[in-house]
């Protein structure tokens, strides 16, 4: 049996500027909340109706900052339609975003108001070897990124389709 990521919990300072970030502009919903030890509060949220919660806030930290040694926290879309829906919702609230592809995906990475890092992805067709990172640009249309991406990883070793990958490496975990 294989463990599968459910969610992170991170310590946050301002509750209703996170709350709002992550409810209003990451569309997540409030499952539950209430107080733990220490008289700290957490707060659960979740977008999957089979995770209680992906992301929880636990209430009482010092200071606005990165959370701890977290780099980010990696959210992945359904497809590219759903990437370019959370992309424009980015840029009407003014969120500036990087985006970066690795081959394997079309990323975008911003900050919430505490600084935590945040990508939200989509998978590309392929796999190929990592790290790899190229600016990619959001304007192109769903075919044209798809060339551009075929044509900027191509020479990468390991390039190949996404379900082969994963066929090899189903391979090698059924070896342990
Ligand atoms: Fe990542």
């Amino acid at each position: 049996m294989a463990l599968s990521w459910s969610h992170t919990v991170i310590i946050v300072k301002d509750e209703q500027t996170m709350l709002d970030f992550y409810t209003r502009v990451l569309g997540f919903q409030v499952t539950d909340r209430g107080p733990i030890a220490d008289d700290r509060s957490i707060i659960f949220l979740s977008q999957q109706p089979d995770e209680h919660h992906q992301v929880g806030f636990l209430l009482g930290r010092a200071e606005a900052g990165p959370s701890n040694s977290v780099a980010h926290l990696a959210f992945r879309t359904d497809d590219m339609a759903e990437l370019r829906a959370r992309i424009a919702k980015l840029e009407a609230e003014g969120v500036a975003y990087r985006p970066t592809s690795h081959g394997n995906t079309w990323s975008v990475y911003f900050q919430d108001p505490e600084m935590n890092g945040i990508e939200i992805f989509c998978a590309t067709p392929w796999h190929v070897r990592q790290p790899q990172g190229e600016v990619w640009n959001t304007r192109l249309s769903d075919a044209e990124l798809r060339d551009w991406t075929e044509a900027t990883f191509k020479s990468e070793p390991e390039f190949s389709r996404q379900e082969d990958y994963i066929a090899r490496r189903r391979k090698e975990l059924a070896k342990t």
